[in-house]
Order: C-alpha cells, then sequence, then structure tokens
C-alpha cells in the first residue's frame, strides 16, 4: 500500500483530477521538457518547493544554488518531488534605497508563487536578514507544510591576529578612521578580511539572529541555524531538511501548528539570551501578524527585558559564528534558557516533537562561548520599549550599552538611568554626512543626535540610519558614542546604544517633526519613557506652523504601493491589508 498522506495532497489537484484529463495533460506536459515522466508527477508523490533565496544580487544566500542539490538528494530519498523556484533577492547591504523594501515584496511574490503552483510543502532557503522573515510570513498566510533551511554564516573573520566580524568591523573602524588610527586602505582591508567565505554575516547582527529566531519558533531542524555555510555539516543538514519535509507533507504539518504565541515568547527570549539584533522586533512582529498571533509592545519588556546576555558573540560579546556552532548553536542556547525556567518547552516543531525533545542532551561545553543564565555576562538585555511625547514606541537594545556609555549616562548618583541631552536634528541621512562636522551644531558630549525620515514612509522602507556617530572631531577627543535617536533602524552588527523603530515616524505626523535643535530630552529608563522637554502649547504651536517635514517622492511603483498600504515599525512594517489571508491554500485556487 502506498503511504498515505493526512491530507489529499493538493497536487493532486493539477495532475490527477478525476475527469478532467484535457486539463491535467495540460498542466503536465511542460514539466516533462526537463526530463519528468508523467509517472512520477502522477504517482501521488508530493510536490515539494524549494524556494530558492540565493543569487549572485543574494550573495549572503548564495550557498543555497548549491545546497538545493543535497535538498533534492533527501526530498527524492523520502519519496517526493522536488521543484526549485527563484524568490525575489535580498541583499542587505547594497539594496538601495533599502533592503527592507524587499521584504514585503517578497513575501508577496512567494504568497502567489505558493498558492498559486502545485506546491504540496516548501523548504524555505534563508540567509541574509529580511530573507528569513519575508519566507516565514509567507508560509504562515499559504499555511502548507513549511521548514527552514539556514544557508549559514561566514566563516570567522581574522585581520592582523583579531578577530573580525561583518557590519561590525565597519562601525569600529569608521570610528577609527575619524579618529585618524587607520587609512582608507586599511579601512577596506579591515572589512574585506571579516568576509572570508560563502555565507550571510558572521556576527549576531540581524541575518544570525533571525536564523536562531526561525530555529527558536520551531521552524528549522535542531542545530540548523548557526552551521558555518562552508561546514560539511551545512551540506547534511540540507539533506535532512529534504528529506524530513517530506515526512511533514504527509503529516499535514503545517505553519499553523507550530507559530503560536508560545513559540512567538521563545522567540523574543532567545533574542534577548544571544544579544540579537534590533531588526528582530519589527521582523518578530510581522512574522506574529500573519501568524495571526497577537503580540504586543508589552511583551517584548514582559517576557524579554529580564533575559540576561549569555551568549559572548558579537556585537554585545567577543566571539564570531564558527565559535557560537561549536559551542552547541541555539539547542545550547535554549537548553540554558530551559533549565532556567525560561523557555516553552511544550512547543511543537519541525521535527513533529517539541522543542524540550528536541534540545535533550544539548548542553554546551564552551562556558566562555555560552553562559549560564544564573552567571550570565550582562543582566536585564533584552529590548527596553519607550515612550513620551514624541513617540508612543521605541526600543532601545541594552545588551550593546557600554560600560563607557553606563558610566558618562546612566550612573548619576541619585538618578541612575536618567539623563538629559540637547537634541541635534537631521533630516535624512543625507543631511547628518552634509553637517555632522558643522562645528556652528556645537555638539558635544551633552547632545543627542535625532534622526527624522528614515521610517517605513519617509524613507521609504525603514532605513538602518539611527547608529550616527559623533563628529570626527569628539571622536579624536575620546567620545566613541553618543546617544541617538530615530524613526529608522539600525543594522543589527551595531553596537549603537541608540532609540531606534520610533513609531509613529516623522512622515505620518510623528513627534520628532516639531522637534528642534536645542530642545531638551529627557530618558528614563527606569520609567520607560523619552520625552522633549517642551510646553505642551508650544509644541502645538510648532505642529501648526512646521506641518509633516519634507520626504523624498516614490521612485518607483512598489515604493508607492508601499507607503500606501505599509504599517509602522511597532507592529511590524507589514502591508496592513494582508494579515487578514490566512491559510488561503486551503482554498484550491481555481483552474
Ligand atoms: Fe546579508 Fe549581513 S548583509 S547577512
Ligand atoms: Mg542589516
Amino acid at each position: 500500500m502506498p503511504r498515505q498522506p493526512a491530507k489529499p495532497f493538493r497536487s493532486r489537484d493539477w495532475f490527477a483530477a478525476p475527469g478532467r484529463s484535457d486539463m491535467t495533460a495540460l498542466y503536465l506536459e511542460r514539466f516533462m521538457n526537463y526530463g519528468l515522466t508523467p509517472d512520477e508527477l502522477r504517482s501521488g508523490r508530493p510536490i515539494i518547493g524549494i524556494a530558492q533565496s540565493g543569487s549572485d544580487l543574494s550573495p549572503c544566500n548564495r550557498i543555497h544554488v548549491d545546497l538545493a542539490q543535497r535538498v533534492r538528494e533527501g526530498i527524492r530519498d523520502a519519496g517526493g518531488v522536488a521543484m526549485e523556484f527563484p524568490v525575489v533577492p535580498i541583499f542587505e547591504n547594497c539594496r538601495r534605497p533599502t533592503a527592507a523594501l524587499d521584504r514585503n515584496l517578497a513575501y508577496m511574490a512567494l504568497v502567489e508563487t505558493l498558492y498559486g503552483y502545485p506546491i504540496d510543502a516548501v523548504v524555505l532557503t534563508t540567509g541574509c536578514d529580511k530573507t528569513t522573515p519575508s519566507q516565514l510570513m509567507a508560509a504562515s498566510t499559504v499555511d502548507i507544510p513549511a521548514i527552514v533551511l539556514s544557508g549559514g554564516p561566514m566563516l570567522d573573520g581574522w585581520h592582523e591576529g583579531e578577530l573580525v566580524g561583518s557590519g561590525t568591523v565597519i562601525w569600529r573602524s569608521r570610528r577609527k578612521l575619524a579618529a585618524g588610527e587607520i587609512t582608507e586602505e586599511e579601512f577596506l582591508d579591515r572589512a574585506t578580511d571579516s568576509a572570508p567565505s560563502a555565507g550571510h554575516c558572521n556576527t549576531m547582527g540581524t541575518a544570525s539572529t533571525m536564523n536562531a529566531v526561525a530555529e527558536a519558533l520551531g521552524m528549522s531542524l535542531p542545530g540548523c541555524s548557526a552551521i558555518p555555510a562552508p561546514y560539511r555539516e551545512r551540506g547534511q543538514m540540507a539533506y535532512e531538511t529534504g528529506k524530513r519535509i517530506v515526512d511533514m507533507a504527509y503529516e499535514d504539518l503545517r505553519p499553523s501548528k507550530i507559530l503560536t504565541r508560545e513559540a512567538f515568547l521563545n522567540a523574543i527570549r532567545l533574542v534577548s539570551a544571544v544579544g540579537g539584533s534590533s531588526n528582530a522586533q519589527p521582523h518578530i512582529m510581522a512574522m506574529a501578524q500573519h501568524a495571526g498571533v497577537a503580540l504586543s509592545a508589552g511583551d517584548w519588556t514582559e517576557f524579554g527585558y529580564d533575559i540576561p546576555l549569555i551568549l559572548n558573540m558579537q556585537p554585545a560579546g567577543k566571539y564570531l559564528g564558527e565559535r557560537f556552532h561549536r559551542a552547541g548553536g541555539v539547542p545550547a542556547i535554549l537548553h540554558e534558557l530551559a533549565i532556567a525556567g525560561k523557555l516553552d518547552t511544550d512547543c511543537l516543531t519541525v521535527t513533529g516533537t517539541s522543542v524540550g525533545e528536541n534540545i535533550k542532551g544539548r548542553q554546551t561545553k564552551d562556558r566562555e562561548m555560552i553562559r549560564t543564565v544564573a552567571e550570565p555576562m550582562l543582566e536585564r538585555a533584552g529590548y527596553l520599549v519607550l515612550r513620551g511625547n514624541l513617540f508612543d514606541f521605541g526600543i532601545l537594545k541594552t545588551s550593546v550599552i557600554s560600560d563607557d556609555f553606563r558610566r558618562r549616562y546612566l550612573s548619576k548618583p541619585g538618578s541612575e538611568n536618567i539623563f538629559e541631552a540637547k537634541a541635534v536634528v537631521f533630516d535624512g541621512s543625507d543631511d547628518y554626512h552634509h553637517r555632522i562636522n558643522d562645528p556652528a551644531l556645537d555638539i558635544d558630549e551633552n547632545t543627542i543626535l535625532v534622526i527624522r525620515g528614515a521610517g517605513p514612509i519617509g524613507w521609504p522602507g525603514s532605513a538602518e540610519v539611527v547608529n550616527m556617530q559623533p563628529p570626527d572631531a569628539l571622536i579624536r577627543a575620546g567620545i566613541e558614542t553618543l546617544p541617538t535617536l530615530g524613526d529608522g533602524r539600525q543594522s543589527g552588527t551595531s553596537d549603537s546604544p541608540s532609540i531606534l523603530n520610533v513609531s509613529p515616524e516623522s512622515a505620518v505626523g510623528g513627534g520628532l517633526g516639531w522637534l528642534r535643535d536645542g530642545d531638551i530630552i529627557r530618558i528614563d529608563l527606569n520609567a520607560g519613557t523619552c520625552n522633549a522637554l517642551v510646553e505642551k502649547a508650544e509644541i502645538e504651536r510648532r505642529q501648526q506652523e512646521d506641518g509633516i517635514p519634507a520626504y523624498p517622492e516614490s521612485h518607483t511603483p512598489w515604493e508607492e504601493l508601499y507607503r500606501e498600504k505599509t504599517g509602522q515599525l511597532e507592529q511590524g512594517g507589514v502591508l496592513d491589508f494582508a494579515v487578514k489571508y490566512r491559510g488561503v491554500a486551503a482554498k484550491t485556487p481555481r483552474h
């Protein structure tokens, strides 16, 4: 007896619909032209999609072009038929005006592909920052069995005997350049050395964070996310993932059974424990929205803030991806959280068993790399959610606040964690770059650098520009970081203590629009507030007088549509109308 699926495969409706041989013939014939046989397609085997995110334009994910072969072999050995297809490229560092536009674009395109073609289950190939959330968002909307295969980080970068991690090396080197400690050529050498192989960023930037999140959510096989791209285990993981998705197709194990509120809370805890990227906030919110899971700003504080930093990886710590993998990767992190009672171990995963089952025996043996919750690198390492008269929502990633910054701003006797600073306001990043070294701005240690026009609507897409560095003269005087604030995002590899993702943004009437140079901003981390010390009447007067700060017009059709339909970062910056579509594969598209 051939194996029976829990639910008939949807591809049967294309390839084996009773009484419609005319139509079936049409569906079948073109797949033959690369050598598939009618028998293979009509044998009742599941058709397994491989969503190929790698390409020359997506270099962080390019390893998947090779890995797909091992995925196919796994699919074939387990009794499925593989069909590989491209997803919209997303390359974080290179896409202008920002790769953030691509997350929702790739999401939309993948929904249509998975829905409109005879695909029963899918392998999502992830890597660079937004390639993970975009595909998981689509998997929820369609709700066919889906599994994540990460491409893995690059090998560790070394420069003159020192570890240099992707992204982080840029932020650190540009300070050295500004201080006159290195030349431009040396800057480029350091950047090149940080990227020694295929793979995504080797720091705990957004890519490593989001792949770890996928694993913590239960959407990839245990240990998948941290294996460096060139390691032999990566190919083996690709094979196992291909095999497993076929079983998931038979079991009808869909994302809606895995992506529960409890799974998302586990992901939030994981992000704190690894010192993960501040971009995890909008991406996790976006994935939750598409999964139909209610998450709020308060959940980040309630479930994430008290979790300590236990992973010693850049930018919050010292090491890079290879050591993380050798120390046990995500299962070892989840193991520490579980024994401290800070993980919901009952959550179902793609293995068909619980996360608790998956992490059995996965305790680390490398205590330099992965600490215990009882003796962490840093207590209370989650995001702090702030609000006040300038915005309803902004986050501060506390795990990257340096000792020097704490000493200068947060250690005033009697008012610990409270400070005031004088605003200098920039309209977008061009304005910042043109003016930052202008002595007339009078920027000193008591300045907070503010950037507006960098959110989803203003940019458009929301740009990674809030981690502004101080003027060169200040850096030469030993002030390497100033507090910053903005309605954009910052790179997950940045170690800047910034208030980010501010919602609502200035372009939709948010409070940064009326802020002026010289205003005093008071930040109280104990109370979770950030307020400009400006009278209400004065705020109203300025709103009347100034209106909404100008932002560039749309240059492409997608920019215009994106601006029309996209919400604020607090809620994940999703296409607002799209979240009501869930489980669309339950209805077979008409012929
Ligand atoms: Fe693609 Fe970092 S730029 S992973
Ligand atoms: Mg980034």
